[in-house]
């Protein structure tokens, strides 16, 4: 009996991954520039990209780019009970159905989800009474992204970072030769007295890295 239940389970586990894969992928073929990516990033990349965060000391986070919720459940579960996490999502789709599911969960009531661009994040923060956000974790594509736009929403990100605010991005292998990924680094090491790389995950689709900036140079 435990084994027919555990294979219902993990069955449908399987067919609730499969279906959030097929709605990303659809998305990626509507708005290809904006999604960035054919699939949702992997456990692998989340864990790349939340491992360096020091969570005992987090009071605000930031998510741009929560997709189906890749990153946003895993930082959500791992969060302590005081921090606060904010996730924006251009896209009506992604933000909707993600917050249809964290409006009815109580592991997620310290997320506040918002159908925005992250070039406003400065107004959000302001709603939501946050003067600096301690982390923002990026799932943006940056290469698809024009310089102004790098430009813009780097700039609005620092406006709300303190010395010691961190900025986690993550950067397509596919994508890191292009002018842009070059301009997108240029930029972190202009804004960023410290940028790392992490090794390539290569169990995502596409592989990346994982970009870690800390002591941002000029902030408020
Ligand atoms: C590569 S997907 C990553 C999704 C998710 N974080 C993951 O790793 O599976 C990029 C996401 O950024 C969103 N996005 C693109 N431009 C945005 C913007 N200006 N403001 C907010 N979200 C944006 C897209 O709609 C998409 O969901």
């Amino acid at each position: 009996m435990a084994f027919v239940r555990y294979i219902y389970v993990k069955n449908n586990m399987t067919a609730e991954k499969l279906l959030e894969s097929l709605n990303f992928a659809g998305n990626f073929t509507k708005f290809p520039k904006e999604v960035g990516a054919i699939l949702p990033s992997s456990s692998f990349a989340s864990l790349a990209m939340l491992q360096g965060i020091d969570w005992h000391n987090l009071k605000s986070i930031a998510e741009y780019g929560c997709g189906t919720g890749a990153f946003t459940r895993d930082i959500a579960l791992r969060m302590h009970s005081q921090t606060k996490l904010i996730g924006i999502e251009i896209n009506k789709n992604f933000y909707q159905k993600l917050k249809n599911e964290f409006d009815v969960s109580p592991d997620f009531q310290r997320v506040n989800l918002y159908h925005d661009s992250v070039e406003n994040i400065g107004q959000i923060c302001e709603k939501e009474n946050i003067r600096y956000l301690d982390c923002v974790v990026s799932g943006l594509p940056w290469t698809f992204f024009s310089k102004e736009l790098q430009t813009n929403i780097l700039q609005k990100t620092l406006e709300v970072m303190h010395s010691e605010s961190r900025f986690i991005a993550i950067a397509y292998l596919h994508g890191i030769i292009t002018p842009a990924s070059k301009h997108f680094i240029r930029l972190l090491r202009t804004y960023f007295k410290n940028v790392e790389f992490s090794k390539i995950v290569w169990r995502n689709v596409p592989p990346a890295r994982v970009i870690t900036c800390k002591n941002p140079k000029t902030f408020n």
